[in-house]
């Protein structure tokens, strides 16, 4: 069979087999604890159970394609969630297209800016499927890389280094996947400039949004007046309702680009799952008191996290204050990928090596703090410092 070299050279995630492994202990019996997802461990509201429940047998849409850009009421509920929210003014009938989860959002969204051998200028360490996708659709990847020692802020100064006449599309995701940084307001105003003055387009990636920790807030460049068609804002309700099986996240664009994206959005997927859209106009009708529920909680057991992690001397951690994760540096020797297979035999307990966001990053894992448990999760850390220290963790049980 002849498959062309985007598809060939395109590689998948490096954990699958960490996963496969963690399954069969599963399977074996053994106590496992994943600390390698990128879900929290909440489910969706209540409220938003109970609609569907309603819906499944009282509202004959669920069982038809609906609108390619997404049902009205929840580009509607979008569009209100944005400008209250996010102070981007989106106009529901033309610039907000429901996708079946933002990854498709993403991929969207290249398709319908990428030429072959375009580039993409991407904050590194990058989320590995905006990788993918790039290299899927012909482009490439250009990363502009941060550094732990600033806390995986991202600067003017590197994506400019990452841009050139080529370049199409600069891709941000704050809160990151994998740092957990949020990117400085004032920075992310510059590049959004930068974009605008370069006719770049600017990618945001908002899918952990409502996860900021220590008073700070994230920020869409989305709403910053002036800036034409620039900004592409991705959003996803996966995290922040606990939804990811849902598969509801969206695209926000220029009228222009949102009607050429429909051809790709019509030819691929048609339209989100009707279903899910009925359950999201709930879900975000009760948005605020929701996520501020689960918030304190994550925010302290990041705490725990920093706690653990500052006990054990061979690991480095600068706590940062967004998402669900830490990306912790071992010693610069270290491969992650050994470390993160060793806790696995070791321990039965799945982190993510770092080489899955990049290859700069291979001395380094991700540990999720969002998605277990918090009695698993305090359990997790007594093991982490029992394997790295041969005693309790520090404060946990
Ligand atoms: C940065 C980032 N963007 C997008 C997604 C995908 O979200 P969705 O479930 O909406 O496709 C993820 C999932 O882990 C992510 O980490």
């Amino acid at each position: 069979m002849r498959l062309p070299e985007r598809v060939l050279s395109t590689v998948m995630p490096p954990i699958d087999a960490l996963n496969n492994r963690m399954a069969e202990l599963a399977a074996e019996g053994q106590d496992v604890i994943s600390l390698g997802q990128s879900v929290p461990f909440f489910g969706p509201p209540v409220e938003m159970i109970a609609a569907v429940s309603e819906a499944l047998s009282l509202d004959p849409r669920i069982h038809s394609y609906g609108p390619d850009a997404g049902i009205p009421e929840l580009r509607q509920a979008l569009a209100e969630k944005l400008k209250r929210h996010n102070g981007v003014d989106a106009d529901p009938a033309t610039q907000i297209m429901v996708t079946p989860g933002s990854n498709q959002a993403f991929m969207v969204a290249m398709l319908t800016l990428l030429e072959p051998g375009d580039e993409v200028a991407i904050a590194a360490p990058y989320y590995f499927n905006h990788h993918m996708a790039i290299e899927l659709c012909g482009g490439r990847v250009v990363e502009a890389p941060t550094s732990e020692e600033d806390g995986f802020q991202l600067h003017l100064s590197d994506v400019e280094a990452a841009t050139t006449d080529r370049t199409r599309a600069i891709v941000i995701t704050s809160p990151n996947n994998p740092t957990g940084a949020v990117y400085d307001r004032a920075e992310v105003e510059r590049i959004a400039r930068f974009a605008a003055d370069r006719r770049i387009q600017l990618v945001s990636d908002e899918a952990y949004e409502f996860f900021g920790y220590d008073g700070v807030s994230t920020f869409s460049p989305g709403s910053i007046p002036d800036l034409g068609d620039t900004v592409i804002t991705l959003g996803s309700l996966s995290k922040t309702f606990g939804m990811t099986g849902w598969r509801i996240g969206y695209m926000v664009a220029g009228e222009e680009f949102c009607r050429q994206a429909l051809k790709v959005q019509d030819a691929t997927a048609i339209c989100a799952p009707i279903i899910s859209q009925i359950g999201a106009v709930v879900a975000l009708g009760v948005i605020d008191a929701f996520t501020e529920g689960h918030l304190a909680e994550l925010e302290a057991r990041r705490d725990l996290l920093e706690r653990t992690l500052t006990s054990i001397p061979s690991l480095d951690w600068t706590k940062t204050n967004g998402a669900l994760f830490a990306f912790v540096k071992a010693a610069p020797t270290a491969s992650g990928r050994e470390l993160a297979w060793e806790v696995l035999d070791r321990t039965n307990m799945l982190m993510v090596p770092g080489s899955a966001f990049g290859d700069a990053w291979r001395n380094f894992v991700r540990i999720s703090y969002g998605s277990s448990t918090r009695d698993r999760f305090e359990e997790a850390l007594n093991r982490l410092a029992v394997y790295f220290n041969g005693s309790g963790g520090a404060g946990v049980r």
